[in-house]
């Protein structure tokens, strides 16, 4: 059986960690290698899709085929993706930090003699997928992402409802064998009235098995 073709959809794709910036020389990311986000976009082309790619820090090549704006913070990321609006589809696979500094210093924090500890302020960042599900050019399907350590079903339900999202794909994380930093997965999608396991397989499979879901739909 050929993959469900995708031929003219626009699809916007969010993909790897952000960076927040401490100084000029620290900050916060995560481990988010940006792998499913760089294979949902690559299998995406393949099915003739438009494909446009906001990568997070990331030393992924650019699917061929694929139009990509490489982004730091959780903020660029957020103007990225606000800017491509009008899509077909959003698919959110990026890990998107929740926190970022209140003040980014200009000069590398020193350390002062005496100086025990050091209290960071940090302060929300905006949710790009729950704000892109809320737009008035809200895309058809707009497909989100949780990684969880526990409660996987239950939180990631919450997210799909909270943000209004159309699917939600769910994936275990601190688990050895699974989740970031790793080749094969597995991902529990959920959306209402709908539930579906796909994987354990490689990320590039489940690219191809979620694309699936977006193709029927
Ligand atoms: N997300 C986003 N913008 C943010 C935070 C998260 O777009 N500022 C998106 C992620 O790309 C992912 C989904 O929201 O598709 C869920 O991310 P996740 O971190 O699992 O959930 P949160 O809503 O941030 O909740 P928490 O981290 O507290 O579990
Ligand atoms: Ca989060």
């Amino acid at each position: 059986m050929s993959a469900a073709s995708l031929s003219g959809r626009r699809i916007l794709v969010s993909a790897g960690p952000t960076y927040e910036d401490i100084d000029p020389v620290r900050f916060l990311g995560n481990r988010s290698s940006g792998k499913m986000g760089f294979a949902i976009a690559a299998a995406a082309a393949r099915r003739g899709a438009q494909v446009l790619l906001v990568a997070g820090p990331v030393s992924l090549p650019t699917p061929e085929g694929v139009e990509r704006i490489d982004v730091r913070s959780a903020a660029e990321m957020h103007r990225a993706v606000m800017d491509a609006l009008p899509v077909d589809v959003y698919i959110g696979a990026a890990a998107v930090a929740d926190f970022t500094p209140a003040q980014v210093v200009g000069d590398k924090i020193k350390k002062r003699p005496g100086e025990e500890g050091l209290v960071l302020e940090l302060v929300r960042t905006r949710d790009i997928l729950a704000e892109v599900a809320s737009h008035a050019r809200r895309p058809s399907l707009v497909i989100g992402f949780a990684a969880e350590t526990s409660h996987v079903e239950e939180y990631a339900r919450g997210k799909l409802e909270r943000k209004k999202l159309d699917l939600i794909c769910a994936n275990r994380v601190g688990v050895p064998g699974s989740g970031f930093e790793c080749d094969d997965n597995t991902l529990l999608v959920y959306g209402a009235g709908f539930e579906q396991v796909l994987g354990p397989a490689s990320k590039a499979e489940l690219a191809d098995a979620l694309l699936d879901l977006v193709a029927a739909r």
